[in-house]
């Protein structure tokens, strides 16, 4: 595991555009335009290293997708995205038009593209904020205003939490917060994909100023104690309720674990 000092819950790092940065890495994976030579070339090697790089990144968005329009289908309309990155297909409100969403996210860059694509919506917002810092999440103006946590709420956790290196008393407080019926939504990294140069990419990642961590299915249940795993469990992301037919392909090229989780 790696050390916390990057992910302290302090304020947000300030942009840097000569360091990769996550956000846009995986913004240039989907085929995004919001992103700078060094994060190109970041993205390059980690293509290099583990050819399925832009695969994962479009089978962990389709999850996004699936795993949102799920939660409208249960009955829930409102969203707190944590780490919702630069917007790209699939924005939760894209995919529940009359759902009521906070995007939260502790790099400057992924706010500002979310801030240009919402305008002025009353629906939506867009919150710089580090999702370690629970308090200032949650007590934020735009947060009370569009999320009532008497009520269920889906808090996302896609393609987030492998960059933090102790989520658990964060999870906690979420978890503690939600009301009956809410669910938490998860993908994760894992070296447990086993494919030639996963191995690598947590090395990869410590370059970058935003280290990876490795967590396994053990991992992940384990911060959703107490919450129902609804099924199919935890998957592959490509495996988490698909709306097509097998391709035939590894689910394991998508190296990263999926799950939704029910408060009872
Ligand atoms: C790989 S992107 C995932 C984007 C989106 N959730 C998705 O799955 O399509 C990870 C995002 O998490 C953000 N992030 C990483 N650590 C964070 C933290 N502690 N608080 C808030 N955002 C964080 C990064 O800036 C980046 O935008």
């Amino acid at each position: 595991m790696s050390d916390n000092s990057e992910h302290s819950s302090g304020p947000a790092p300030a942009i840097d555009p000569d360091r990769p940065h996550p956000a846009r890495i995986y913004d240039y994976l989907l085929g995004g335009a919001c992103n700078f030579a060094p994060d190109r070339e970041f993205a390059d090697r980690f293509i290099a290293a583990v050819p399925e790089a832009k695969t994962a990144a479009l089978l962990n968005r389709d999850f996004l997708r699936r795993a949102v329009r799920e939660s409208r289908a249960a009955g829930i309309t409102q969203f707190l995205d944590l780490g919702s990155g630069i917007p790209a297909v699939g924005n939760v409100h894209d995919t529940v038009p009359d759902a009521r969403v906070v995007y939260v996210d502790n790099d400057p860059i992924a706010v500002a593209h979310s801030e240009i694509v919402l305008g002025d919506s009353d629906r939506a917002v867009a919150l710089l904020a580090n999702m370690l810092d629970t308090e200032a999440v949650l007590g934020a103006p735009a947060t009370r205003e569009l999320i009532d946590f008497e009520q269920p709420v889906a808090v996302l956790m896609v393609a987030i939490l492998h960059f933090v290196a102790e989520p658990q008393e964060a999870v906690r407080r979420y978890i503690e917060v939600m009301a009956p019926g809410s669910v938490l939504v998860i993908s994760h990294g894992t070296g447990e994909a086993e494919l030639p140069g996963t191995d690598r990419v947590v090395e990869l990642y410590a370059e970058t100023g935003t280290p990876g961590v490795d967590r396994g299915k053990a991992d992940l249940l384990a911060l959703v104690e107490g919450l129902e795993v609804l099924e199919p469990g935890v998957v592959w992301t490509p495996q988490w309720r698909p709306d097509t037919e097998p391709d035939g392909r590894d689910p394991r090229e998508s190296m990263a674990y999926a799950l939704v989780a029910r408060k009872p």
